[in-house]
C-alpha cells in the first residue's frame, strides 16, 4: 500500500483529496494544526470512504512533529496542502503568511529529505502568472509579478522547489496552480468551511442565498469581459482532488520539477454565475455592483492541455454540478462544521 501523507488535509481542498485517496486504496496520514478547518470534516471523511485516516494535529513548522511522522510511518509521498490563503489577509499580517506558507514549506522538505522522501505535489495556484498575460493561460508563460503576499509565498515556494529539483535529481515534483475551487462532494457531507465573511465568489453566493448575508457585492461592472463583470475559470473541488491522484499516479519517481493547471478552461463571469445559480438552484441572489477590488484582473482561465496530455486528467464536472453542489453543501450545513 501506498503511504501519503497529506498536509493540510482537514481544510477544503485536502478533506475532498483525501476521501479520493482512501477511495483508491491510498494510506492517508493527515498533518494539520486545524487553523482554518475542523476536524469534523475528516470524521465525515472517513464515514465517506467506509475506511480510516490517520490525524496528526500538529504544525508544519514543527521539525520534530514532521520527523516523528516520518520516523513512524513509511510515508511514500507528500501532498502539501497547509498553508494560509487569504488574499486580504496578506497584505495586513505578512509575517504570517511568510512564516507558514514558506518557511513552514522549508521546514516540510527539510524533514522530507532527512526521511528521504523525494515525492511531492504541491498546491500551488494560478495567482502565480500575476497580471501579464492574456488567458488562456498555459505553463510556459512566465511567472513573477504577483499582486499580492499571499501570491508571492505561492510564487517563491515554486521557484525554491524549481531549484532544488535543478541541484538535486532525486526530487520529483508536481506543482498544479489551481485556478478556482468551487462545490462540494456531492454527498453535501463535506465542503467549504469559510471562517467569518468568505473572500471568494462562490461561499459568498451561497451565503447570501441561504440568507445568512444581505447581499452579494459585484466588484466592478466595466470590465472588458462579456457583461462587464469579472470572468474565472471554476474548477469543482472533486475534479481538483482527483488531479492530485493523477499527478501521484503519472508523476511518482520521475525526476524533475514540473507545472500543471488545473482548471475546466472555460471562463463564466459573475453575472453568468447568479444567472445560473439561479436556473439551477432555483434561488434568487440579490446584489449589487461595486467599485473594483484591488488586485483582480478582468479574465483568468486556463489552458489545460499539458494537464490533460500528461497526466490523464479530465474534468469531469461543469458549472452547473458546480453550483449545485454548492449550494446542496451550503443547504445541509448552514453552519459549516459547526453545530447549532
Ligand atoms: P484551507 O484553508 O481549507 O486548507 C488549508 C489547511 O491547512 C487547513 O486545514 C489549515 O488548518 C491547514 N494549515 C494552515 N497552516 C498550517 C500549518 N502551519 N501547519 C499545519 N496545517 C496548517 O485551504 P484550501 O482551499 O483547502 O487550500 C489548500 C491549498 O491550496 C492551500 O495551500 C491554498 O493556498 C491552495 N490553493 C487554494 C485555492 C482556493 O481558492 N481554495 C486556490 C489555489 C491554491
Ligand atoms: C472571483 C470573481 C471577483 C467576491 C482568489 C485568489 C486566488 C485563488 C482563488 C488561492 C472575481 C468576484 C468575488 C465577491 C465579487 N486562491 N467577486 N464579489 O480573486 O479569482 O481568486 O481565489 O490561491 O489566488 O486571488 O477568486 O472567488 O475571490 O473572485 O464580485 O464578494 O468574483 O471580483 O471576479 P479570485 P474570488
Amino acid at each position: 500500500m501506498f503511504n501519503i501523507l497529506v498536509t493540510g488535509g482537514a481544510g477544503y481542498v485536502g478533506s475532498h483529496t483525501c476521501l479520493k485517496l482512501l477511495e483508491e486504496g491510498f494510506k492517508v496520514i493527515v498533518l494539520d494544526n486545524l487553523a482554518n478547518s475542523s476536524i469534523e470534516a475528516l470524521n465525515r471523511v472517513q464515514i465517506l470512504a467506509n475506511r480510516s485516516l490517520i490525524f496528526i494535529h500538529g504544525d508544519i513548522r514543527d521539525s520534530s512533529c514532521l520527523d516523528r511522522i516520518f520516523k513512524t510511518h513509511q510515508i511514500d509521498a507528500v501532498i502539501h496542502f497547509a498553508g494560509l490563503k487569504a488574499v486580504g489577509e496578506s497584505q495586513q499580517i505578512p509575517l504570517e503568511y511568510f512564516d507558514n506558507n514558506i518557511s513552514g514549506s522549508l521546514n516540510l522538505f527539510n524533514a522530507m529529505q532527512r526521511a528521504s522522501v523525494y515525492n511531492l505535489v504541491f498546491s500551488s495556484s494560478a495567482t502565480v502568472y500575476g497580471e501579464l498575460h492574456k488567458s488562456p493561460l498555459n505553463e510556459t508563460m512566465c511567472t513573477g509579478t504577483t499582486t499580492n503576499n499571499y501570491g508571492y509565498t505561492k510564487l517563491i515556494v515554486e521557484q525554491l522547489l524549481e531549484k532544488l529539483s535543478q541541484s538535486d535529481p532525486r526530487w520529483s515534483i508536481a506543482l498544479l496552480r489551481y485556478f478556482n475551487p468551487v462545490g462540494a462532494h456531492p454527498s453535501g457531507l463535506i465542503g467549504e468551511n469559510p471562517r467569518g465573511i468568505p473572500n471568494n465568489l462562490m461561499p459568498y453566493v451561497t451565503q447570501v442565498a441561504i440568507g445568512a448575508r444581505e447581499k452579494l457585492s459585484i466588484f466592478g461592472q466595466d470590465y472588458e469581459t462579456i457583461d462587464g463583470t469579472g470572468v474565472r475559470d471554476y474548477i469543482h473541488v472533486m475534479d481538483l482532488a482527483n488531479a492530485h491522484l493523477c499527478a501521484l499516479q503519472n508523476r511518482i519517481n520521475r525526476s524533475g520539477c514540473r507545472a500543471w493547471n488545473i482548471g475546466t478552461g472555460r471562463g463564466a463571469s459573475v453575472l453568468q454565475v447568479i444567472k445560473a445559480f439561479k436556473d439551477i438552484n432555483g434561488v434568487d441572489v440579490k446584489y449589487e455592483f461595486a467599485p473594483r477590488r484591488d488586485g483582480d484582473i478582468a479574465i483568468c482561465y486556463a489552458d489545460n492541455q499539458r494537464a490533460v496530455s500528461e497526466l490523464g486528467w479530465i474534468p469531469q464536472y461543469g458549472l452547473e454540478e458546480m453550483l449545485r453542489d454548492s449550494w446542496n453543501w451550503q443547504k445541509q450545513n448552514p453552519n459549516g462544521f459547526n453545530k447549532g
